[in-house]
């Protein structure tokens, strides 16, 4: 960072970065946030399909939930805000495991995990972060993959988050899904999260969602509305041609050095030796 108004733009909270849009006070009082048995978490890392699965899950349900900005987005008043709605809520956050409200845990709250290659998560979050003035200015892609690896980007390391959830990957309330499943075989998954959502749903149903749900579809829809950024899933940006970009596998090939390709790999294997991955 080079002034002093990027660096206004995150700060640092249990040794994650943040993004100004998540107040210090609202990252505090997390810990005493009210859950409800049948909240739905959609749990990410930044740039992993988030929009993606979110669309899927609310064309899932026919009936009136509500699809809320992260629950670290905003200021104090945003708890206040997820306590008064009376619909059921579908709730995004980029939170580790640890870091997430204990109140969800304890209910066992439904929560589906979606995770990236982490090649692909860091060229797109490469993207994000240089059109988007909400995010430090970044010169180049090398000096964005030096951060990326060192986890000095908003929402810390990449492994540390997925590992932090990978070590409940057995836990009955929590579903893990891969991006790259989702673009071999959309059908499939949809049906997989509509049977750990407990909803009953017809494969014509589950054709049409998928229709609705391919990146060109998705990409023109959300360019076609007029958002508050404060009540999306990305609240960072209500420019919607940031986050509906390629919608491709193994973008990364088009980045990566093959010099940066095997540092990533060495650090990969070493951050990853005890995980399934
Ligand atoms: P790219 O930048 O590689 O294109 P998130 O929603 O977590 O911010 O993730 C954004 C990434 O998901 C972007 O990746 C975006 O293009 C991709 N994406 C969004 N909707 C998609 C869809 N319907 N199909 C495939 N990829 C999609």
């Amino acid at each position: 960072m080079s002034n002093t108004s990027e660096a206004e733009l995150i700060h640092m909270f249990k040794g994650i970065l943040f993004t100004a849009r998540s107040s210090p006070e609202l990252l505090k009082s997390l810990d005493t946030f009210d859950a409800r048995e049948d909240d739905v978490l959609l749990v990410s890392y930044p740039k992993s399909g988030t929009h993606w699965l979110a669309g899927v899950i609310t064309k899932l349900y026919n009936a009136q939930v509500t699809l809320t900005s992260p629950i670290e987005f905003g200021d104090i008043s945003k708890l206040e805000e997820l306590n008064k709605l009376s619909s059921k809520r579908i709730i995004p956050t980029h939170l580790d495991y640890n870091m997430l409200p204990p109140n969800f845990k304890n209910k066992k709250c439904k929560m589906i995990y979606i995770s990236r290659n982490p090649k692909d998560t860091a060229v797109s979050m490469y993207h994000y972060y240089r059109d988007n003035p909400n995010l430090p200015t970044i010169d180049t892609w090398t000096a964005f993959f030096d951060l990326f690896l060192k986890g000095d980007v908003v929402c810390g390391s990449w492994f540390d988050h997925f590992l932090s959830w990978e070590e409940h990957e057995n836990d009955k309330n929590i579903l893990f899904l891969f991006y790259e499943d989702m673009k071999k075989d959309l059908p499939k998954i949809v049906k997989e999260i509509s049977l750990f959502l407990g909803l009953n749903v017809s494969d014509n149903d589950i054709q049409d969602i998928c229709k609705k749900s391919s990146f060109s579809q998705m990409k023109s829809d959300t360019e076609k509305e007029n958002s508050d950024p404060s009540h999306t899933v990305c609240a960072l940006t209500s420019n919607r041609k940031l986050i509906f970009r390629k919608g491709a596998v193994g973008d990364w090939k088009n980045h990566f050095t093959p010099k940066q390709n095997r540092k990533f790999e060495e650090i990969f294997n070493e951050k990853m030796k005890l995980s399934k991955m």
